[in-house]
């Protein structure tokens, strides 16, 4: 039997980490929890495979409550943006190993809030859910950016990502990415730059600048940090990184994964999707189609959370998979302090004022 595990979460985007829930081998699910139980229900009601018997009728309203009622040890949240933060902490503080999707946390008062939770149950395994960077073609770029058949030291690098994403759901409702300052590069750039940092941790300077597009047909009102932006990303070998995205263009041409160009001591790397290749002495020397994201991202997610039951069971990369994915959100909160003193930030001295409150 998997690890026992309560999704917090469980209509819309979560519906299908619901199923993806399911489908793992390592986890499995003894009780769900939303507000809108009713809805909930007819989630659990549409799951395919081997869904446990009875889930429909363990749906609640709290996780506590949950938590009491079935012995859970892990809990995966999947629930509105805004409410990340507190349910993290409470989660944490019922002992369990905590997976919260991307934003784990809307400010830095609510990332500090979730440091000294996790400070208190350091044993408990955190991780920021992260589900671009284990599909096929993700892994293969970076294993080229690690391994030494890769490209060796990097050099430089960039990123490009833009795609047109409506955030406007209804005539009076839009999605907290477009009402939450900085959620572009919380909730949009991480996407890509998540798998930087799975590959080559940290930068030392971050610089940054973000876009001020307005456009009401995609919900975008011209709340701060929400559409797009730039950034410059310095590393301690002096190498360096550029990234440029928006998802407020005026078309889509790139899928979320981003595409990709690195330069580096011993080959080149270049990656469109799927699509990857890598060139040394003048000669294309492996030229891959690999899968890269997979439709409604189920899969991706089924992934991630077995690497995560792996983890917790027997520690295999637990150290790399919680460390990096918490610090994809101390980067992108970095860039976002960059965006608003329009200075260049010394992100490990950031880091370390956020972690060691
Ligand atoms: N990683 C990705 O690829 C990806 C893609 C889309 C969405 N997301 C993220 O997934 C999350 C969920 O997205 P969504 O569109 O389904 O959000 P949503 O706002 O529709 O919320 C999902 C569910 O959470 C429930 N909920 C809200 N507050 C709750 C609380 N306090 N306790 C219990 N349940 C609560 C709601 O009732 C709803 O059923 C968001 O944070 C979003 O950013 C990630």
């Amino acid at each position: 039997m998997g690890i026992p595990t309560i999704q917090v979460g469980c209509t819309h985007f979560a519906a299908g980490r619901l199923q993806a829930l399911v489908n793992a081998k390592g986890l499995e699910p003894v009780a769900c929890v939303d507000l809108q139980v009713e809805e909930a229900r007819q989630a659990v009601k549409n799951l395919k495979g081997n869904v446990p018997e009875g889930l429909e009728n363990r749906i609640y309203t709290t996780l506590e409550e949950a938590q009491k009622k079935h012995h859970a040890e892990a809990c995966l949240i999947y629930a509105s943006t805004t409410v990340h933060a507190r349910l993290v902490v409470e989660s944490l503080n019922l002992g369990l190993h905590t997976l919260c999707v991307k934003p784990i946390a809307t400010s830095p008062a609510e990332f500090r809030s979730i440091q000294r939770a996790h400070r208190a149950h350091p044993d408990r395994m955190l991780v920021q859910g992260q589900n671009k960077r284990w599909n096929p073609a993700a892994v293969k770029m970076r294993e080229w950016l690690r391994e030494p058949q890769g490209i060796g030291e990097m050099l430089g690098g960039e990123c490009r990502f833009w795609i047109r994403q409506n955030l406007h759901t209804g005539p009076t409702s839009r999605q907290p990415d477009a009402t939450v300052e900085g959620l572009f590069f919380h909730a949009g750039v991480s996407h890509q730059l998540d798998q930087l940092v799975a590959a080559n941790g940290l930068p030392r300077y971050a610089t940054a600048r973000v876009h001020r597009r307005k456009d009401p047909e995609l919900g975008q009102t011209g709340v701060w940090g929400t559409a797009g932006g730039q950034a410059l990303l310095e590393y301690s070998n002096g190498s360096s990184f550029c990234y440029t995205g928006t998802r407020a263009a005026h078309g889509s041409p790139f899928g979320w994964s981003g595409h990709w160009t690195f330069n580096g001591e011993h080959g080149d790397l270049r990656r469109d999707g799927g699509h990857l290749q890598l060139f040394r002495k003048g000669q294309c020397v492996e030229d891959l189609q690999l899968q890269d994201l997979h439709p409604g991202l189920i899969e991706d997610d089924r992934i991630q959370f077995d690497a995560w039951a792996e983890a917790i069971r027997t520690g295999r990369d637990r150290a790399w998979m919680q460390e990096t994915t918490l610090n994809t959100w101390v980067l992108m909160e970095a860039c976002n302090e960059s965006a608003r003193r329009l200075d260049r930030v010394d992100v490990e001295a950031f880091r370390s004022a956020l972690v060691s409150v």
